[in-house]
């Protein structure tokens, strides 16, 4: 017997690519619910070759359903996410709502999959921003041989990671430019055409991002509080794929040569690294595809036991889909859950 799964937010650019994920990897479902806003009741997506009617959250009963995939937005998860972990379903929530909660595990498989025994306490798995989990993807192993002390990084995130209206606002205000027509900012605060904009989430009291903010504290709860991090975090005009230039400082000695070789065996990881022309990952090459692509990686000669590097990976897979799938996997391949018994 295999599982019914429910995909909140199924009609958004995270939820259609769940509904992919889960499909492309074969997850054990009986049943598959894509679930929206009432706006879109009755739309069709697609899973796989079946095409499911959109059914709206507010009225869905999840008594016999499996496992909820949460990912339409943090005020909808603050809502639903509780309601539904009460009544016996595990929520796999994709939203920041959960992210610190103690009571609730922040999970990336490759990273921390121990952590997931915890999620007993409010039935509620936290999937990270799509920032960290790449980052703490090509981080952990080489934080397991030479211990990190301090990260340095910088993004560069594309308009996917804030939803369709971002990759629309794209488009649009690029057309506009071409045809020139006026160009109008909505979802972001600039024209993000033909610019970038070193601003996501609201500002905090020190000056810095929410965005920056959410890297320091998910990636301390992820891999070692001890870690200290600084995040400048930069919306950047590419419509699919976050890039990070990243400098690292070790506790012990640690060659780009060796870093390079632990990161070819570690899980979820591709290097691409040749010093010539092209050698190198770029969010287009990561566009699709499931692995966290790591290039440029050197010595930083500036500190002791310091690398710099660069990672990219799709944020909408490993970012926020595809690891939000793994999570359901490893439940399943823990025992941790079984399906219910559903009414005939
Ligand atoms: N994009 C990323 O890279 C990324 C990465 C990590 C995490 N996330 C998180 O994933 C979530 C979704 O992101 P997204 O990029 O997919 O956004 P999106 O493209 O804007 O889609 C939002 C989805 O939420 C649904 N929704 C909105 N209000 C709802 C309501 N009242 N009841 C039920 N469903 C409702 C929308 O349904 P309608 O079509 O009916 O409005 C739509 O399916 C957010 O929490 C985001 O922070 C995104």
């Amino acid at each position: 017997m295999g599982f019914k799964v429910a995909v909140v937010g199924a009609t958004g650019n995270v939820g259609r690519e769940m509904l992919n994920i889960l499909e492309e990897r074969g997850f054990p479902v009986d049943e598959v619910v894509a679930l929206a806003s009432r706006r879109s009741l009755g739309t069709e997506v697609s899973f796989g070759d079946k095409t499911l009617k959109v059914k709206v959250l507010d009225t869905y009963d999840f008594s016999d359903t499996d496992i909820c995939i949460m990912s339409a937005g943090g005020n909808i998860s603050k809502e639903w996410s509780p309601k539904i972990g009460k009544q016996g379903c595990v929520v796999i929530d994709n939203s920041s709502a959960f992210r610190y909660d103690q009571d609730v595990p922040l999970i990336v498989p490759e990273v921390n999959p121990d952590a997931i025994s915890g999620f007993t306490k409010k039935n509620i798995i936290a999937n990270p921003n799509c920032s960290t989990a790449q980052l703490v993807v090509a981080l952990k192993p080489l934080h397991d041989a030479a211990t990190i002390k301090r990260i340095v990084v910088a993004t560069y995130q594309s308009v996917s990671g804030a939803g369709k209206e971002g990759m629309d606002e794209l488009f649009t205000q690029t057309r506009a430019v071409f045809v020139a027509d006026p160009v109008e900012a909505k979802k972001f605060t600039k024209r993000i055409a033909f610019n970038v904009i070193p601003h996501i989430d609201v500002f905090m009291e020190d000056g810095s991002t929410k965005e920056e903010w959410k890297m320091v504290a998910e990636t301390k709860k992820m891999l070692d509080p001890k870690i200290k991090l600084s995040a400048t975090c930069v919306r950047v005009p590419v419509f699919i794929g976050h890039s990070e230039a990243v400098n690292i400082e070790f506790d012990k000695p640690i060659t780009a040569d060796e870093a390079r070789d632990i990161l070819r065996e570690a899980p979820g990881c591709l290097v691409i690294d040749k010093r010539e022309d092209g050698g190198y990952a770029t969010p287009l090459d990561s566009a699709g595809e499931d692995a966290t692509y790591i290039s440029r990686i050197r010595e930083d000669q500036t500190v002791d036991n310091g690398l710099s590097m660069w990672i990219v990976s799709d944020n909408l897979r490993k970012g926020a889909a595809l690891n939000a799938v793994q999570i359901a996997e490893l439940l399943v391949e823990r025992g941790l859950i079984s399906p219910k018994k559903k009414a005939a």
